[in-house]
């Protein structure tokens, strides 16, 4: 019987080689096999209960090649489900690996779950996190870097070294602590540091050579609030930010908001020493700051005078850089052709949608709402029902399209969109703290950024020509901000507060972006791994 499986087996996966040589020969796989543990961690110098993978804090990072295709294989050693989601991972025609609770079965403790992801023209720098149950704040996330194919131009000469930077702030209660208080209605105390690297009051050393030019992609992974990143004595050179090669304009420091990412070029210009990497909190009452070390290779001295200050609650000045931030109109992108080739500023949006933050109590409990309604998880992935005509679990049309002033109320909420519709969306923020949001599935053109309340004449002031198309955007207090968007791919995308307080409490909802076409040219059917759960549990996925 064995030697007969074996040999089934290892031809299936020959006809499967076969298979993916023939369709796709030039889309290598890569392959990961990670390990979800619980370890302890000393961040912040006491002892934590951590989420390891394959050991480590913060996870392995992922190195892949625009189109490749990224096979990982995920093992629960947890004692309760879990998930990992992909900041900035488009999933073409593929929500079903997004790995969010509206898409995804949870993998149960001691089970495992392979996503099949294709980094379908992309490039850039991303992280991966996961999703469920307050885990980001135990760790378990990682950097992702997608390098452009060897004859795609980059607009910069390769730099002599690649670092990434998870910075992000940090809590010293565990995240069981952390996901009591939330459910119990209390929002976060402030947090106890800030992390570079999984690493607060012992930074990570980052080694250049004097002359040398280096590349840093640093992205916000923290739960709650916007960072300052700085190097003292240094200029960073903008080039890219979430998949866009930017006009390399030069800052002393740069606000990175919840979930973004951004890369910049660091020359090591100045005499051989030690500098201060720093990253601080914005918009803070306290100002936490925490460092690590840029050391020369040829230095023999150590870090050296005050740690430099950077911008704190000024508001104003994060506006102003926010306006530079430009795309590289004649630079190209994951393609050969210039990524300004397409005109995002020509095209004329078929509807506006307007989406409205709010902390409302419900029930006497502290919630987070878009256009006050605060979502709600269902017991069956959205995704899932919606596959597999499961009815009870949710409606189109439950998300309203725009704010309506109403009290606070509790649902499973998806806006219903068509696929090839162009979409304007405006972000308002009444309240009083800077926001964050995150589109899945999908990359953007922030067109514009204001104060007050939006209206029709506020489209005066967009930038139509060489803004960034980016998967994260910032929202100031009191403020909108508008964005541009393409619904060029097909299935059930969570859009949410980066604010890991906010998006638990209910500041999210899912935009089911629908076709009748039934074409696995427009989307995947279930993949035949899928995980099935809630009321999708037996269902037949699809046969090999
Ligand atoms: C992974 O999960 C599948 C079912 O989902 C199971 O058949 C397989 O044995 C698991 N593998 C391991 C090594 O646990
Ligand atoms: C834009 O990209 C082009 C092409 O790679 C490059 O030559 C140029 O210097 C870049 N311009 C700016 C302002 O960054």
């Amino acid at each position: 019987m064995r030697p007969c499986i074996l040999l089934s087996s290892s031809l299936i996966l020959l006809l499967l080689l076969l298979l993916s040589c023939s369709v796709n020969s030039e889309d290598p796989y890569r392959f990961f096999t990670w390990k979800v543990t619980y370890g302890d961690i000393y961040p912040l110098g006491v002892k934590q209960q951590g989420i390891l993978i394959n050991g480590q804090f913060p996870g392995p990072h992922i190195d892949a090649v625009t189109n490749d295709n990224l096979v990982i294989s995920v093992y629960n050693y947890l004692k309760e489900p879990f998930l990992i989601s992909w900041n900035g991972l488009q999933h073409r025609r593929n929500s079903w690996q997004d790995g969010v609770s509206g898409t995804n079965c949870p993998i149960l403790p001691g089970r495992n779950f392979t996503y099949n992801i294709q980094v379908k023209d992309q490039i850039g720098s991303f992280f991966y996190f996961p999703s469920l149950g307050m885990h980001k704040a135990a760790g378990a996330f990682g950097a992702i870097r997608i390098w452009s194919r060897p004859k795609i131009p980059v607009p910069f000469p390769p730099p002599a070294g690649d670092y990434y930077i998870l910075a992000g702030d940090w809590f010293k209660l565990d995240h069981h602590r952390l996901r009591r208080l939330l459910e119990n209605g209390h929002n976060l105390p402030s947090p106890d540091g800030l992390l570079i690297n999984g690493r607060g009051w012992n930074g990570n050393t980052f080694t250049v050579d004097q002359g040398k030019t280096y590349r840093f992609r640093i992205s916000n992974v923290g739960l709650t609030t916007s960072i300052n990143f700085r190097i003292q004595g240094h200029k960073l050179k903008l080039v890219e930010v979430e998949g866009s090669h930017t006009v390399q304009n030069t800052y002393s420091s740069l606000d990175i908001h919840l979930g973004q990412s951004y890369s910049v070029l660091v020359t090591a210009d100045q005499p051989p020493k030690d500098y201060y990497i720093v990253v601080s909190t914005r918009f803070t009452r306290r100002v936490l700051t925490t460092t690590s070390v840029l050391h020369y290779s040829n230095s023999h001295t150590g870090v050296s005078g005050p740690v430099p200050g950077g911008p704190t609650t000024d508001i104003a000045s994060s506006v102003l850089q926010a306006r530079t931030i430009r795309w590289n109109l004649t630079a190209s992108g994951p393609r050969p052709n210039p990524q300004g080739s397409y005109h995002y500023g020509m095209i004329k949006p078929s509807r506006t949608i307007m989406l409205a933050n709010s902390a409302p109590y419900i029930n006497g409990k502290q919630r987070f709402a878009v256009n006050s309604v605060s979502y709600v998880q269902p017991d069956t992935p959205l995704k899932l029902a919606d596959y597999f005509n499961i009815g009870g679990v949710f409606w189109v049309g439950s998300m309203p399209a725009n704010p309506n002033g109403g009290n606070g109320y509790l649902q499973t909420a998806v806006m219903g969109a068509n696929f090839h519709e162009y979409v304007e969306i405006v972000f308002q923020n009444w309240e009083d703290s800077v926001q964050s949001w995150h589109i899945d599935g999908y990359s953007f053109f922030v067109v514009g950024f204001g104060s007050g309340q939006w209206t029709a004449n506020s489209r005066g002031s967009y930038n139509l020509r060489d803004t960034v198309a980016r998967c994260t955007t910032q929202v100031y207090p009191k403020s909108w901000t508008a964005i541009y968007m393409a619904l060029d791919n097909v299935g059930m995308w969570n859009i949410r507060s980066e604010n890991w307080a906010r998006q638990y409490l209910g500041q999210q909802f899912y935009l089911r972006v629908f076709t009748s076409s039934g074409s696995w040219r427009d989307e995947y059917p279930v993949p035949k791994n899928a995980l099935l759960c809630g009321r999708a549990t037996g269902r037949r996925t699809r046969p090999f």
